[in-house]
């Protein structure tokens, strides 16, 4: 990589780590969000198909951090991201609503477990490096804005990294780093956090 890039990816990384969690969490109630979470079952729950939508392939959610499901659904229902079937979902949803989904959702514990690395990494275990200091070791960010990757459907992930490439998702800082990596490695970056062993589920 060339050295003027790593600086950028350097300066982003900084930037990015001043915004406070706290002004993204909040106290969620998880019995109330797993009552919520009874009409979402269909598609994010473990007897939904999370591969049964060929177009729009369906994220698992167990495990997931609760500010950034917020800051999720946030995106659907505020236009950041776009998709009409999500939307529809989130519009009637409450502020407090969502915080309840979210601690719901984060109950789902992976384990946390220290990796080995290995002393010749990977080619793909290199590139990952850009991507470690937001989401974490093997994709298990442990910082509440940052979506853990690790066990991630694969086909969402293809999608949604197309998404931020095409800015039609529009956080600005995954749009700027999409914008620098190839289809190609796009897709390796998919393979490589899916492919771990253990990680998001659907939900139970
Ligand atoms: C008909 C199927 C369906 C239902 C029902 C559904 N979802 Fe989704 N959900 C999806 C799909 C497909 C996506 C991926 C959208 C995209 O490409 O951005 C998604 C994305 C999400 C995400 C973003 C996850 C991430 O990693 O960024 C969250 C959070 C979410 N859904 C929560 C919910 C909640 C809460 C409900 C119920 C109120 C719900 N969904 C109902 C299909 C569904
Ligand atoms: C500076 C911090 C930062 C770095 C570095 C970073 N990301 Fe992200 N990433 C984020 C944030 C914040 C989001 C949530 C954006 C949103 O709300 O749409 C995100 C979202 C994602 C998502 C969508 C997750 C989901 O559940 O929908 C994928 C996939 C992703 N990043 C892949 C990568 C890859 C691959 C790299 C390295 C090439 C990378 N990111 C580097 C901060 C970062």
């Amino acid at each position: 990589m060339r050295h003027h890039s790593v600086i950028q990816w350097l300066l982003l990384a900084v930037l990015i780590s001043l915004i406070p969690a706290q002004a993204l969490a909040g106290d969620g109630d998880p019995e109330s969000g797993k009552r919520l979470f009874a009409k979402c079952r269909a598609c994010h729950g473990a007897d939904g198909d999370p591969r049964a939508y060929a177009e729009s392939p369906v994220p698992f959610l167990g495990g997931q951090h609760s500010e950034y499901i917020v800051m999720a659904l946030n995106g659907y229902a505020g236009g950041t991201r776009i998709h009409a079937g999500m939307q529809s979902r989130v519009e009637g949803l409450s502020a407090q609503q969502k915080q309840d989904i979210g601690a719901y959702l984060a109950q789902f514990e992976l384990k946390a477990f220290s990796v080995p690395r290995s002393d010749t990494p990977s080619e793909i275990e290199q590139k990952v490096e850009n991507c470690r200091s937001c989401h974490g070791e093997r994709g298990n960010s442990f910082v509440a804005g940052f979506p853990r990757l690790i066990g991630q459907n694969r086909d969402y992930l293809i999608k949604v990294m197309r998404d931020y490439k095409n800015a039609s998702r529009k956080n600005p800082t995954m749009v700027y780093i999409m914008n620098k990596v190839s289809e190609n490695d796009l897709v390796r970056f998919a393979d490589y956090y899916s492919s771990q062993p253990d990680g998001l589920s659907p939900v139970p």
